[in-house]
């Protein structure tokens, strides 16, 4: 079975930011959870690196569009390791075979007759690259996303037959009720659809930062179309030697923010129609994380820096706190406090201290020998279907319920440690089965937790599961009770230290 999970390509007019660490991150925990079930999984995420405000800010900075692609993309390519992204590729929309195959598809889409030639006139904004329609204009034909002035624009250009696509598009949604998830999600692309479809402009005639048109060299591809295709483009050139389209096309998964859900939920499924080609399997919409009430953004000025975060609680706190704190699908704010609230109640005390207590005990009561021995069956009927619950809740991109899901166990055995006080047990000879049994569950409670907190904590979890003498991640074995007795823990450093 396989899994194909993409991230938007994030533009390179400016630099990362938690907004963008926050798609790579939801993207590599579903990479990873999907690799814990056996799948062949392959994540793509990179750069869009045409178009419009990448020639403005180029010219801002006094350097050339292709200077700046390369120092900012450079920048979110380094991000990837450092947020422990486990992406397979990373693509840079300015390759030349991306650029090649763009041509190519977009050859097709012109051959089969969905594009013609027209006039352009429109409000359009620079930093979306975008031309609004007019429910999309904000008050004084200001951009709602960017608060700045719209422009007016009015040139020739090649256009694609959007308003042809439109029943097919409608049928697609009637047959498939999941392939844009959430469901209000869904209904606001439906509505989008619904309520009419205009063609729209396929190319720009004064720029030349973009892929050429291939039957008119005087204008580049309007960078939407460019970008878009680097989902299915990437596969033909991203394993040296191989074309991974057959195995990886349609994409299982694409993960993107809901400022840009008309161009993944309209333009790109009547793309690959009109190209011939399947569609994706879903398109999931989360929200914004938000810093005083507003989208955290560059041009806003109000950004969070992951790197200062990382720096300070450390790569999986960020990653925790990105899956935890915001419901992913809603908007929610973010703050530097709330970091410190999570870091310390949470995977401090409730985690870490769970885990190192459970390990001093062994430790002391034990040698170190995790004791042989049944679990709790009151504990383990509490575990029991927890695994496959979590991969229910992520086959659905629920990645914070299927974090709590997995966090009501940690509390659950927190509970456990203070109703059998294993301390009062250990001075008890005539109690050493009971302690046993104490210790056994929650060494294998903690183990399945941490087997399937693995995708959003992966530095930790393997930490943990080789202090605990289990370092398998395998999805099948995150049963309570599927480890044996017999293995020797090795206590080390607090997991969360204080900060
Ligand atoms: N280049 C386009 C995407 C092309 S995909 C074919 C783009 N780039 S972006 O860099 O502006 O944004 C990339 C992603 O980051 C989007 O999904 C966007 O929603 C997300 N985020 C940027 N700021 C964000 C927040 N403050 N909160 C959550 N995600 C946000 O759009």
């Amino acid at each position: 079975m396989s899994f194909y999970v993409t991230t938007p390509i994030y533009y390179v007019n400016a630099v990362p930011h938690l907004g963008h660490a926050y798609s790579t991150i939801a993207a590599d925990i579903l990479a990873r959870h999907h690799r814990q079930r056996g799948e062949d999984v392959f994540f793509l995420t990179g750069t869009d690196e045409h178009g419009e405000p990448v020639v403005q800010a180029a010219e801002r900075e006094g350097v050339t569009p292709k200077e700046l692609a390369d120092r900012n993309s450079r920048r979110f390519e380094e991000l990837m390791p450092r947020i422990d992204a486990s992406n397979d590729f990373f693509i840079r929309t300015t390759d030349p075979r991306h650029v090649a195959k763009v041509q190519e598809v977009l050859q097709r889409i012109y051959d089969n007759g969905h594009v013609y030639s027209g006039t352009y006139e429109g409000w359009y904004c620079p930093a979306c690259a975008d031309f609004k329609t007019d429910v999309e204009v904000g008050p004084d034909n200001s951009c709602p996303v960017h608060k700045a002035p719209l422009d007016w624009h009015k040139e020739e250009n090649w256009f694609f037959r959007l308003s042809a696509f439109q029943e097919r598009l409608e049928a697609h949604y009637a047959q498939q009720p999941d392939f844009v998830m959430p469901r209000t999600r869904f209904n606001e692309a439906i509505s989008f659809i619904r309520g009419g479809l205009q063609d729209v402009s396929l190319s720009r005639s004064q720029l030349t930062w973009g892929v050429p048109v291939p039957w008119d060299q005087s204008q580049v591809f309007y960078v939407w179309f460019d970008a878009l295709l680097n989902y299915y483009t990437a596969l033909s050139f991203a394993r040296p030697g191989e074309d991974l389209t057959e195995q990886f096309w349609p994409a299982s998964l694409h993960l993107i923010g809901k400022d840009i859900l008309k161009f993944h939920t309209v333009f790109w499924p009547a793309m690959l129609m009109a190209a011939d080609l399947p569609l994706p399997q879903r398109v999931f919409v989360h929200g914004f994380l938000l810093m005083d009430g507003e989208k955290m953004s560059k041009s806003l000025g109000n950004v969070l820096d992951p790197f200062e975060v990382m720096e300070r609680f450390g790569t999986d706190a960020l990653r925790y706190y990105c899956a935890r704190e915001v419901n992913f699908g809603q908007d929610g704010s973010v703050s530097t406090a709330g970091f410190e609230a999570r870091y310390e109640g949470e995977l401090a005390n409730e985690y870490g201290n769970l885990a190192s207590r459970t390990l001093a005990m062994v430790a002391r009561y034990r040698d170190s020998v995790v004791p042989d021995g049944e679990p709790d069956p009151t504990i383990a009927a509490e575990f029991d279907g927890l695994a496959e619950r979590v991969c229910e809740l992520l086959d659905r991109a629920e990645l914070t319920a299927a974090l709590d899901e997995i966090w009501q166990r940690i509390r659950r055995l927190n509970r456990f440690v203070e109703e059998r006080a294993p301390w009062k047990l250990a001075k008890d000879p005539s109690s050493g089965d009971e302690l046993d049994i104490t210790l056994y569950t929650l060494i294998e409670g903690i183990r399945v937790v941490t087997v399937l907190l693995h995708p959003y904590l992966p530095e930790t979890s393997k930490k943990l599961l080789s202090a605990l003498g289990r370092e398998g991640l395998d999805l099948a074995d995150a049963r309570l009770g599927a480890g044996a007795g017999g293995a020797t823990v090795t206590p080390g450093d607090p997991l969360f230290p204080k900060t």
